[in-house]
């Protein structure tokens, strides 16, 4: 039972792929209702369709920000699908680390980064697997992400128990968390590399200016977009990337890397890009 009209429905759809190139379709009101209920009722709001009204008869910016924010899905977990990670581990960054012997420095993005699981991973990787260039290299990593709660909690370092119970290893845990109330907290160290920032794939203004990126990790979002957005938004950051730097997308988006000035390539289980025809 949905208390939006239609024609509220497709107003909410239009702002959200207005803002984020999020598609949400028809047959998706149910989903509009969960996500959107608790904010019309800390706007002190019946429903949901009172909430998409207010947005309609008088557009209130930040309201519009929440709103899209809500729409945004998150889900996320340390080392995400394995096999990427060792991909990572065995063939992707030695050879970036040999590629780069001569200036010592590594720009990697992780765009979409959500609530962090992603980038301090491939901290933790970094550390565990690559202490000497983790150590003396000018190694950075921007994480970024357009819901401001996400970008917040990525730069917090905070997760729950059972965010920590997914994916991440017990040692890891024990060495780069300490336990702060009922969270765990990442080590200032780790959190320090990172370079978190709100940016919006499709306001290229904001995306973060690097300078030559060598690792993009851009997984589990482009799912969210049509094919256009997806085009436009892998045109984008090629542009971005270096010559010889690497792309990796999420396992259910890798055929759309092929489309946009990408080679694929293949390591074990792992589909990555390399900028080519
Ligand atoms: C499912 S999570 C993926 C997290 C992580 N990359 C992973 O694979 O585990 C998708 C993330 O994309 C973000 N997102 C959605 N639209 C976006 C946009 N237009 N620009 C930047 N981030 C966006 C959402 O806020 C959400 O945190």
């Amino acid at each position: 039972m949905t208390t939006m009209t239609n024609m509220q429905f497709d107003f909410l759809c239009d702002l959200v792929r207005k803002e984020s190139a999020i598609v949400i379709e028809r047959g998706k009101e149910y989903l509009v209702e969960s996500r959107l209920a608790p904010i019309a009722r800390r706007e002190g709001l019946a429903n949901v369709g009172e909430l998409v009204q207010r947005l309609v008869s008088s557009p209130n910016l930040p309201l519009r920000g929440v709103i899209v924010d809500a729409m945004t899905t998150n889900e996320t977990s340390f080392f995400r699908d394995i096999h990427p990670w060792q991909a990572l581990r065995e063939e992707i960054l030695p050879t970036l680390f040999k590629a780069r012997a001569a200036t010592r420095r590594l720009n990697v993005w992780c765009a979409a980064c959500s609530s962090g699981q992603e980038p301090y991973s491939l901290a933790m990787l970094l550390r565990e697997d690559f202490p000497k260039e983790s150590n003396s290299w000018d190694i950075k990593i921007a994480a970024t992400d357009l819901s401001d709660t996400m970008v917040n909690r990525c730069r917090e370092g905070k997760f729950s128990q059972l965010e920590v119970n997914r994916g991440l290893p017990a040692a890891m845990l024990m060495r780069y968390f300490q336990h702060e109330g009922m969270d765990w907290r990442m080590d200032d160290s780790l959190r320090k590399i990172l370079d978190v920032r709100i940016a919006n794939l499709v306001v290229p203004s904001s995306l973060p200016q690097m300078g030559g990126i060598d690792l993009v990790m851009i997984r589990n979002v482009l799912i969210y977009f049509d094919d256009a957005t997806k085009a436009k938004i892998l045109t984008d950051i090629r542009g971005r990337m270096r010559n010889d730097a690497y792309l990796m997308l999420g396992s259910s988006e890798v055929t759309t890397g092929a489309t946009s000035g990408f080679a694929r390539h293949q390591t074990g289980k792992t589909i990555y890009f390399r900028p080519g025809p």
